[in-house]
């Protein structure tokens, strides 16, 4: 029996939701690890709709333990609120349902308010980032002067540590023309949220450590996507997060033997918000038809999602930086009735067709896809259950891809009910 880590072998939004759901069913605790509530996942369960942006997905259903990892930055105000809004549909959160890392990081006003002002003064130097806080507020922990979930239980401390702060940001606010903040009032907001969120907290490492030794099973539920990986994802146009797979170690408190079977969630052809590069994107008419048959709106921001083919040279990179074992294939129906199909087998360089992308962004800008044409199919895959249901060229771009990128289809995911999925291997049963 395995452990299971779940992380999204592309620029994110794979749809983790369901099969993260499906998974945290089987799971008696679910673990996230990074990123923060930049995060978006849709959960569908009995025909309810849930949006969780920083709370692992476990939370929705009861008899599972939800962790927040030290290695997520959480925004205490957020947290508060997405805690009441999933109250109002019924979903109680307590201390015994949730624990947060009492070294986890703090996302504060500040760090949002540096993530709208960087993102909105300069077109040229945008990432696009979700104004969310979350890249300031990474900088502030590998700075070493964060504010951590435990400096709330200590008001004296907690003021030491917030001189520290602003003796960095408020030189940066006055350089940049922005208010500088005020020990005080920050303190005194932070005093006032901690009661709502120290009962949450606990020494999660030891926890997750006792849970792995009683032989519980731990699901590492990871946000965004490996190309949005600070170290190897498509630099600068990244989040600030660690994402491939051995961050659930990390960020969890975890030792790397802890990690199991890693599932990678890749979308049948790709997406990604925000800027960089994205050598198969298609800014025609296919491109459209593909985001709104596939509603590629982001949950977080609402921003369309830009479309493109299949990139194997990519998932196949991530397959090895993750050390996938085996994929989850998900919107496969999106590409229902295409005559054609392309899929990006490599890219070409100054004449040279490579199998990666290269590291350099000059290069990244520059690369060419190199394209594979098969046929399309006209019947329906949408709500399949076995591979019988399927057509046959739908089988050969499923059998082609996993050719491609090195590692075989665990689960295929035919539409966002639950039920319509092909489970080939159940991770947890490695
Ligand atoms: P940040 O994480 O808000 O700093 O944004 C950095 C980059 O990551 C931007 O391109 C965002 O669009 C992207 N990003 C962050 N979170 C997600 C996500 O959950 N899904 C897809 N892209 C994301």
């Amino acid at each position: 029996m395995a452990n299971v880590v779940v992380v999204g072998a592309q620029w994110g939004d794979e749809g983790k939701g369901k099969i993260v759901d499906w998974l945290a069913e089987q799971a008696d605790v679910v673990v996230r690890f990074q990123g923060g509530h930049n995060a978006g996942h849709t959960l569908v369960i009995d025909g309810t709709t849930y949006k969780l942006s920083l709370l692992p997905s476990g939370v929705v259903r009861g008899g599972t333990l939800s962790v927040i990892g030290n290695g997520v930055v959480v925004d205490p105000w957020h947290l508060v609120d997405e805690i009441a809004r999933l109250k109002t549909q019924g979903v109680s959160i307590t201390p015994e349902s949730l624990r947060i890392a009492d070294n986890a990081t703090l996302i504060l006003p500040l760090h949002r308010e540096l993530d709208h002002f960087r993102e909105n003064a300069n077109a040229a130097l945008k990432i696009g980032t979700t104004k969310r806080g979350i890249g300031p507020a990474y900088e502030d922990k590998v700075g070493r002067r964060a504010i951590r979930v435990v400096d709330l239980a200590d008001a004296d401390l907690l003021g030491a540590k917030i001189e520290r702060l602003l003796a960095h940001h408020n030189a940066l606010r006055r350089g940049l023309g922005i208010e500088e903040v005020d020990a005080a009032a920050l303190k005194s907001e932070l005093l006032a949220i901690a009661p709502q969120i120290l009962p949450f907290a606990d020494t999660v490492w030891a926890l997750l450590d006792e849970a792995r030794r009683a032989g519980q099973r731990i699901l590492f539920e990871g946000a965004q996507g490996a190309l949005l990986d600070v170290d190897h994802g498509t630099y600068p146009y990244v989040t600030s997060s660690n994402i491939v797979a051995a961050q659930a170690a990390t960020g969890s408190g975890l030792g790397p033997s802890a990690i199991g079977y890693v599932l990678g969630i890749v979308k049948a052809y790709t997406t990604r918000v925000g800027e960089g590069p994205f050598p198969t994107e298609l800014t025609d008419a296919i491109g459209e038809k593909i985001g709104e048959r596939g509603r590629e709106f982001g949950v977080v921001t609402g921003r369309k999602r830009r479309c493109g083919w299949f990139d194997a040279a990519l998932v196949r990179q991530t397959v090895r930086t993750s050390g996938i074992d085996g994929i989850a294939l998900t919107k496969l129906d999106i590409l229902d009735g295409f005559e054609t199909i392309k899929i990006c087998t490599g890219y070409r360089l100054d004449g040279q067709v490579i199998d990666h992308l290269p590291a350099s962004q000059a290069d990244q800008a520059r690369v060419e896809p190199v394209y594979e044409t098969i046929d399309g199919w006209f019947e329906t895959t949408a709500g399949a259950r076995s591979w019988a249901d399927l057509p046959a060229q739908a089988i050969k771009y499923v059998r082609r891809i996993e050719e491609l990128i090195g590692t075989t289809v665990a689960l295929l995911s035919t539409s966002p009910e639950r039920d319509d999925t092909i489970l080939v291997h159940n991770p947890f049963e490695d």
